[in-house]
């Protein structure tokens, strides 16, 4: 191996210790304890797991969660009743509506409900508007996103003028890490399913961000010697080997490409332990501006 291990359980759990210390230090000087709602809507799997992890952070640095779920043949109307129900509740600081929803629902409309300054997971059409205009500042940044941009600032001296390569234009990940680093002055190249040529100009990249979720699509051969590679995939592969029949994986084959890249995100342990410390901070910070 040659890379450097960029850990994000250790990196997050830093954070989250900042938080915790945070929340106690308002309990103390007797300010609200802040809050935290999660809304799931409907049974995916991967969506229960995702939320019970976020209010089980949420409890072990002292953030209040108030779970909400609904059924996935709620009604448009129902769901954003309850979404103003929350706007409404002072003891909640920062709202988070659980992605994908089931089908049927309009995405665009329930963020849209959203209070701005409870938009701790920042998808409200504005405050995705304001990140990709130049001199307007979004409340929130989605916190895959600001997870990955933490781990990128810890990795590297600067971002300016670097060549970075996003994998995936999806909403929640790849078209926001990509204005959060034009932001940062990086020179971005944004791929996806339709780019002519990818290992090449995978190859290109100083930065790689991988957010395709295609298990282990990004090989050693398309990796610049040195290259910073950061992996959001979490993609499940079948392993007889293991008790549960699977294993996880990033986009990126890690074993190849950490004998070629300068620093790399393992996956399970990179980025995916950010995006919860991150929600943590939004919502911490969402209790601050409550405060004025
Ligand atoms: N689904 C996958 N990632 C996320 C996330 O960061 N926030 C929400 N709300 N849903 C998601």
């Amino acid at each position: 191996m040659t890379a450097q291990l960029i850990d994000g359980t250790a990196i997050a759990e830093q954070i989250r210790a900042g938080v915790a210390a945070d929340v106690k230090a308002r309990k103390e000087a007797g300010k609200s304890i802040p809050g935290l709602a999660t809304v799931l809507i409907g049974e995916n799997p991967a969506s229960q797991v995702y939320v019970r992890s976020k209010q089980k952070a949420c409890a072990e640095v002292g953030i209040q969660s108030f779970g909400q779920t609904l059924p996935a043949t709620v009604s448009q109307a129902e769901a954003e009743a309850l979404i103003k129900e929350l706007n409404d509740n002072p003891a909640v600081n920062g709202i988070l509506v659980q992605l994908p929803l089931p089908k049927g629902l309009d995405e665009e409309r329930i963020l849209n409900t959203i209070r701005l300054d409870k938009d701790v997971d920042g998808f409200h059409p504005v405050n995705i508007g304001r990140l990709a205009q130049k001199g307007r500042d979004p409340l929130f940044v989605p916190c895959t996103p600001s997870g990955v941009m933490y781990m990128l600032e810890k990795s590297l001296p600067s971002l300016e003028g670097v060549n970075a390569v996003v994998l995936g234009r999806s909403n929640i990940v790849g078209m926001p890490v990509a204005l959060l680093l034009v932001r940062a002055n990086a020179t971005v190249t944004i791929c996806h399913s339709r780019t002519h040529n990818l290992p090449d100009v995978v190859r290109s990249a100083d930065v790689l961000v991988a957010a395709v979720g295609k298990a282990e699509m990004v090989r050693g051969s398309w990796v610049k010697p040195g290259a910073v590679v950061i992996d959001v995939g979490i993609n499940r592969v079948e392993d007889a080997t293991r008790p549960r029949g699977y294993r996880l994986v990033g986009d990126v084959a890690f074993d190849e490409v950490k004998e070629v890249a300068g620093a790399i995100t393992p996956v399970p342990g990179g980025v995916g332990p950010m995006t919860i410390a991150m929600l943590l901070k939004n919502t911490l910070a969402a209790a601050e501006m409550s405060d004025k």
